[in-house]
């Protein structure tokens, strides 16, 4: 347990991690492209599973649906993980669930987890005034505002998994005005506690999760994550607009099914499964 900051290094990081696979390597730059770009780059070289790859600041960062990923210096989580999972390729979607609900798991105050892996994380013991959903597909929400992007790209050798990455971007030390223009749709988990967070301690937690998420994944347990999931998801239930590669679409969600689709009702009465998308909440 650590009630004062950790340094954001990777052996304060990896002296204060308990994990098997994840982050037993780790890798902080000041500054990079995209952190996953350098871990695909470590895949196809044949590093093994559980690189962690961080940085201060990319200057090429990406998003999903081919959008960039702005940071600034220092203040926010920029990490990429490699993987190598076992399980069906045609699983890949749950690599992104597992990033989602283990920041989701991370950001969740005592009360709903033990207390002992609260107080790990050097943040304030709660309870925390943050109350954490997940926007479909995998945005991770606090306070309605999105703190956290998920990007994972797999690259597969025939059939076969080569390897996946995992990345996520944290809006951990931002201040409304660095923010900017964001505010609107973005926050920052600085921002909704009133105090800076230790982003090594929150680090912790999150690889922590992921790896035991991904263990599950590994073992079989797809059912009880996709439950995990759909029961964090805010969106089932409201009136959406949807933008997805095939075009806008405005409608009721309906449900999310077990493939990661989101199933809409539209206007027409029409119903509609989505794979990919950004959705927009009313209000
Ligand atoms: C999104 O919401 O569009 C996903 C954003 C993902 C950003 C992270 S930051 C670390 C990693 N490296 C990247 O280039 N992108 C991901």
């Amino acid at each position: 347990m650590h009630d004062s900051p950790i340094p954001y290094t990777p052996d304060a990081i990896q002296t204060s991690l308990n994990t098997l696979i994840l982050g037993r390597r780790i890798e902080l730059h000041r500054q990079v492209g995209s952190t996953n770009d350098l871990a695909r780059e470590a895949g196809r070289r044949g590093e093994p599973e559980g690189l962690v790859i961080l940085a201060e600041e990319q200057l090429a960062g990406r998003g999903r649906l081919g959008r960039t990923w702005v940071a600034p210096h220092g203040c926010c989580v920029l990490c990429s993980v490699l993987l190598r999972p076992r399980f069906s390729p045609a699983h890949a979607f749950y690599l992104t669930i597992a990033a989602a609900l283990a920041i989701h798991r991370a950001l969740k105050g005592p009360g709903t987890r033990d207390q002992g892996s609260d107080l790990a994380s050097g943040l304030t013991p709660g309870p925390w005034p943050l109350i954490a959903r997940i926007k479909w597909p995998n945005d991770v929400l606090v306070n309605g505002r999105k703190v956290c992007g998920i990007l994972s790209e797999s690259e597969f050798s025939g059939r076969e998994w080569a390897f996946a990455v995992v990345g996520f971007g944290i809006n951990a030390n931002l201040s409304p005005g660095e923010l900017g223009d964001l505010q609107d749709n973005a926050t920052s988990l600085s921002a909704e506690l009133g105090h800076a967070v230790d982003r090594a301690a929150l680090l912790v937690r999150v690889l922590t999760e992921l790896e035991s998420i991904y263990l599950s994944l590994q073992g079989g347990q797809t059912g009880m994550i996709y439950r995990e999931w759909v029961a964090a998801l805010e969106t089932p239930g409201r009136r959406v607009t949807v933008d997805a590669p095939e075009g806008r679409m405005i409608g009721q969600a309906l449900r999310v099914e077990p493939d990661g689709a989101l199933v809409l009702r539209l206007d027409s009465g029409e119903e509609r499964r989505v794979l990919a998308g950004d959705v927009m909440l009313p209000g």
